[in-house]
């Protein structure tokens, strides 16, 4: 994110008066200013660079300063925005407040030092909102678990108030929502945290290796088994044991392990004695566990004595709010690990982001930004950077920041309509058939030339995989 040494200034207006004033007041501050003259620049400009400050004038022509602002206020790492606006125009300055501006600047700009110090103020604002963004680390969210969604906050709660105690815990989700993720921060923040975590994938191992893994054995215990060894539980003795994909284990496993939890001791294979151990058990499950035991896959008695606490960690999709936040951490952590330090997101790339229905939640978020950032070059990931399925997202996007159409007239309106169907319909097909214009071409009953053109006319930029 910005490092601060310099705070920048974006001055957004038409006005040269305005642009000579503001120059000079950061020249003076060594504060570095760039300044454009429409909306649609400006939020080129933001996409692209770190602003501290930006200075809007309300009376833009095109889309209006006000609209800028609630772009701006959408943005995760935001700088603070100051408007500029006549004496006569309190609505606007009113309505921008409530919308999340910093503050105005009344024009015509005299006072050079009553300027100078509410933008220094700005500037403040925003240090003492970015603190953790400025040396990349602490993300908001619990334990390394970003989000900030009511939804995610309720899942913070419930690892808090289980951590203190022992209670077995079963975490469900997706696939990829962090279900390893928030054992781990239930370890890390009770009381067992200086003992052992032990994880172990219930689905990835054979049975007999499993139980082997699990209760351990002893020297002759079977063949191949030439000396003792001491089981996952034994490992983690007063501390805990996580066990992935439970439901994937097998029925008799089921037995051993509910005699674990019931008895609170371990036998290894082939030995007579039982040691007692002190473990908590956290167990986690893409499946629904109910279903698994209406259908005899799953014991019922089991179920209960690892489903004393539930958490329900919510899908991406579920807590769309994240993902700016979730994308940047992820930036941080990968434009760190390949060696592209200061890679950033544009705006419609970000809005691509936020429109899929992530199927794999944040693992596959993750996945995506990992692959954009090889993928980007310079320093911006855009919108051809991300997989096709999820740049057909940023059609709908693009609709909602359509004008209302009944501010145009008919032959306008008619073509702004036009235009968002074709998008609309090119892009779709081109995602049924995999972005395939031949098939595409053959569904659309057009002919391939015909259909080429239109994909240009309707700019609908392709893509290449
Ligand atoms: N809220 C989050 N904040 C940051 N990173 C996250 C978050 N949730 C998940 N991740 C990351 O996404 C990846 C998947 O998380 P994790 O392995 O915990 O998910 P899971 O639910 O166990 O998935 P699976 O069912 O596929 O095993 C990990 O790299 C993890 O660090
Ligand atoms: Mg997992």
């Amino acid at each position: 994110m910005s490092t601060m040494h310099n705070p920048s200034i974006l001055l957004v207006t038409q006005s040269e008066t305005d642009l000579a004033f503001l120059s000079k007041v950061c020249s003076k501050n060594d504060w570095s200013i760039a300044s454009v003259a429409d909306a649609t620049l400006a939020m080129h400009q933001l996409s692209h660079h770190d602003f501290t400050v930006v200075i809007i004038d309300s009376d833009l022509g095109d889309i209006n300063g006000l609209q800028l602002l609630e772009w701006i206020i959408t943005q995760v790492v935001r700088p603070e925005v100051v408007l500029l606006s006549q004496a006569s125009s309190t609505e606007v300055v009113v309505k921008a407040i409530k919308h999340g501006a910093f503050d105005y600047l009344e024009k015509p700009l005299v006072s050079v030092n009553k300027v100078t110090h509410l933008i220094r103020q700005a500037i403040e604002k925003y240090k003492l909102i970015h603190p953790s963004y400025e040396n990349g680390e602490n993300f908001p969210g619990y334990q390394g678990i970003v989000g900030t969604s009511p939804k995610m906050r309720a899942v913070f709660d419930l690892i808090r108030s289980v951590s203190a105690s022992d209670t077995n815990v079963l975490i469900t989700g997706e696939s990829g929502t962090g279900k390893e993720l928030v054992a781990k921060a239930i370890h890390q923040t009770s009381l067992r945290k200086d003992k052992p975590f032990v994880v172990i994938n219930c689905a990835a191992m054979p049975e007999t290796l499993l139980e082997s893994e699990l209760f351990g054995y002893i020297r002759g215990a079977f063949t191949g088994a030439a000396t003792d060894k001491e089981g996952l539980f034994e490992i983690a003795h007063e501390g805990c044991v996580f066990l992935d994909e439970i439901a994937d284990i097998p029925p008799s496993m089921q037995v051993k392990l509910l005699r674990v939890i019931q008895e609170g001791e371990v036998r290894r294979i082939g030995d007579t004695l039982s040691k007692n151990i002190d473990v908590r058990i956290m167990a986690a499950t893409n499946k629904n566990l109910a279903s698994e035991i209406s259908n005899g896959g799953f014991r019922e008695d089991l179920f209960y004595r690892l489903n004393v606490i539930a958490i329900n960690l919510p899908s991406l999709k579920d807590r769309s709010d994240d993902i700016p936040i979730l994308t940047q951490s992820l930036l941080q952590k990968y434009t760190k690990q390949l060696g592209k330090p200061g890679v950033k997101i544009a705006f419609d790339a970000l809005s691509a982001l936020q429109n899929y229905s992530w199927p794999g939640n944040v693992r596959e978020l993750e996945n995506v930004i990992e692959r954009a950032i090889v993928l980007s070059d310079g320093d911006t990931i855009t919108a051809k950077n991300l997989p096709s399925k999820i740049l057909s997202a940023i059609f709908y996007n693009s609709v909602k920041q359509e004008p209302d159409l009944a501010e145009l007239n008919y032959k306008e309106a008619k073509k702004r309509a036009l235009n968002i169907f074709n998008r609309s319909y090119i892009i779709g097909i081109l995602e049924k058939t995999g972005w395939n214009i031949t098939a595409a071409s053959e569904q659309a009953g057009m002919d391939r030339s015909n259909f080429k053109k239109i994909i240009k006319k309707y700019s609908v930029e392709m893509k290449k995989e």
